[in-house]
């Protein structure tokens, strides 16, 4: 995300940095890829359904460390600029998503992690079946029935936050395809992570 600044040659650069860019389209597999797993946590039973948890978990917190890295870069480097620039209103729009999707970002692992300390089943977290992953403290230390009564909307939250991702997601994509088809001008070519994905403009 650097800058509309100097580049090489003394062009203005148009395109998000390669960091900003591996981190996009890793936090958006990985995202996409849990919401797929919390659909098939439901169905499954017994071992199957521990080991997919487990998944989840590790995928959900990688997620929180890879969003907490982005957002740094983030606060720390300029998005480079609209070229031709965005209308007021269009502008708005996609700085709303944006915002929308850092709130999703660090809001579904955190509310994910705080239903899981919250639990009284109290089932430890280990990453990637090796890195031990502790509960919130605050949370696990609270009465149990306190835990038990805060498990509930803890876990709505979670579930409003999935909600939510669909509807940015849909918005995004609507966004990057009209940039595509019908403004072509460049937009997801800022985005797009291959050499051979950027031959032509898109
Ligand atoms: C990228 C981050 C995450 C995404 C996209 C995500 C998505 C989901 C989805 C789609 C479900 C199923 C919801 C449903 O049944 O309607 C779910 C359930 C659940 N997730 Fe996550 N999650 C994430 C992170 C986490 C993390 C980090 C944890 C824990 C450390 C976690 C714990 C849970 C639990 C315990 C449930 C079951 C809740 C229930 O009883 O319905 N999630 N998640
Ligand atoms: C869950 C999946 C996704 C998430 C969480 C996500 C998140 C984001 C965020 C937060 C930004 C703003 C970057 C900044 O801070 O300046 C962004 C930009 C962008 N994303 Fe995504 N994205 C996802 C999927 C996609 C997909 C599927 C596409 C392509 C169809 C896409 C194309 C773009 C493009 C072109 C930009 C640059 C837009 C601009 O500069 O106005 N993203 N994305």
């Amino acid at each position: 995300m650097a800058g509309a600044t100097v580049a090489a040659a003394g062009r203005p650069r148009d395109r998000y940095t390669s960091v900003a860019i591996l981190l996009h389209w890793v936090i958006a597999a990985l995202l996409l890829t849990n919401i797929w797993y919390g659909w098939q946590m439901e169905e499954l039973r017994g071992l199957a359904k521990f080991n997919i948890f487990q998944l989840h978990k590790s995928l959900g917190i990688t997620v929180l460390v890879l969003t907490v890295v982005r957002i740094a870069w983030r606060l720390t480097h300029r998005p480079p600029a609209y070229d031709p620039p965005l209308g007021r209103w269009e502008h708005l729009a996609s700085k709303a998503v944006h915002v929308g999707f850092y709130v999703i970002m660090l809001g579904l692992p955190l509310t994910g992690w705080a239903v899981v300390s919250l639990s009284p089943t109290n089932i430890p977290t280990l990453l990637f079946k090796t890195i031990p992953w502790p509960h919130i403290e605050f949370l696990h230390d609270l009465p149990i029935a306190t835990r038990r009564g805060l498990e509930d909307p803890v876990t709505e939250s979670h579930h409003l936050l999935v909600k939510l991702t669909y509807a940015l997601v849909i918005l995004h994509v609507a966004g990057a395809l009209k940039h595509t088809l019908v403004s072509r001008d460049g937009v997801l070519h800022r985005m797009l992570p291959l050499p051979f994905l950027r031959g032509r403009k898109a």
